[in-house]
């Protein structure tokens, strides 16, 4: 009995089957009811008792060697399955989920897209700065609250090194080193230290714009944001130019645009005054040029910064800034955009 149970192991062990009917005859052989497995299955009250436990123990080895056998076939044969019925070999491959961009990428793309068309080129700057290049270069006086330890990131208590609180200091980088005629883009993350609410994150972005050339004038400036303001929000968009204060800019202004929500009748985001601020700009400061090795009595420039949360918040109406960096995707997957 135990040889009989031991060829049939190895027989079982090399079983091949060309397709289901040849399967279906080595099941049939080994397993059915009148099978070679079966039949040593009635045998075993033939077996004397003293065996019957090895024996048993082997004749059910057998059985579920043979079983696994024939259902290993069987699934090898599902994988090859090109039955044409369930495969069409001419349906696209199923469709890769693709990821969105991030809605403050959308909008800074964008931006950049605006100003790309008429001259800007991008550069980028360290977000650890040095208290010069974030404010001594850009005329900021010692004293002023811009410094203050409440707005500043300083890292390991050395006052002179922080992270950047605007974009401004890649100007100063750039006009060390670059001479003009300049004109670039900026973008970039800036730090505050401030409470995180839905209005007021401790980390956001910022695009900062520098045109640097000989007769640079102000009409210049508010051309350039006239033409962004209408590409951005449609051409319909209105600007208007608030006298302002910056330290790296004289004369200064904030720009308003014609609220894109209400169309400038009023409503609840422009607080019903029909405008919302979206960017400071100004001639850069002859002290700047000077502070940055670019002699002022030649060369004159605009400069201006806006925030990219908040266009992003006025392109699409998001409330709460936090939305922004909590990466929530239910969140982030309905932003789909050109850009
Ligand atoms: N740096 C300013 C801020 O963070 C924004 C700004 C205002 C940038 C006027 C400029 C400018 O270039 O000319 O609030």
């Amino acid at each position: 009995m135990k040889n009989r149970i031991k060829d049939l192991v190895q027989e079982i062990e090399s079983i091949v089957a060309k397709n289901n009917d040849e399967l279906e005859a080595m099941r049939i052989k080994y397993l059915s009811k009148k099978g070679l497995v079966s039949e040593l299955f009635n045998d075993f009250r033939n077996v004397a008792n003293e065996e019957k436990r090895e024996v048993g123990q082997l004749l059910n080895e057998l059985k579920n060697k043979a079983q696994d056998k024939i259902n290993e076939i069987k699934e090898s044969f599902e994988s090859l399955q090109t039955d044409d019925n369930k495969t069409d070999l001419t349906r696209s491959a199923d469709p890769l989920k693709v990821g969105t961009r991030h809605p403050l990428s959308l909008t800074k793309n964008e931006i950049i897209d605006i100003f790309s068309r008429i001259g800007f080129t991008i550069a980028e700057g360290p977000e650890i700065e040095d208290d010069w290049h974030v404010f001594g270069a850009l005329n900021f006086p010692p004293e002023h609250p811009a410094r203050d330890m409440q707005d500043t990131f300083f890292i390991e208590q050395n006052p002179d090194v922080l992270l950047r609180t605007h974009t401004s200091s890649v100007q100063s980088r750039i006009m060390a080193y670059q001479k003009p005629p300049i004109r670039m883009l900026f973008p970039g993350r800036v730090f505050r230290n401030e409470a995180i609410s839905y209005r007021a994150h401790c980390f956001f972005h910022q695009v900062e714009g520098l045109y640097i050339d000989k007769n640079v004038s102000f009409a210049d400036l508010k051309q350039a944001l006239m033409y962004f303001a209408k590409e951005m929000f449609g051409e319909h968009t209105e600007i208007r130019l608030r006298p302002s204060y910056f330290p790296f800019t004289e004369p200064s202004a904030e720009m308003d645009i014609s609220c894109n929500i209400c169309g400038g009748k009023g409503c609840p985001f422009c607080k019903h005054t029909g405008w919302v601020e979206i960017l400071g700009c100004g001639m850069v400061d002859p002290n700047v040029l000077e502070n940055c090795g670019i002699d002022s009595t030649v060369y004159s420039g605009y400069a201006f910064g806006m925030g990219v949360e908040r266009i992003t918040n006025l392109k699409y109406q998001v409330k709460d800034l936090r939305l922004f960096s909590e990466n929530d995707v239910r969140f982030l997957e309905q932003f789909k955009s050109a850009y």
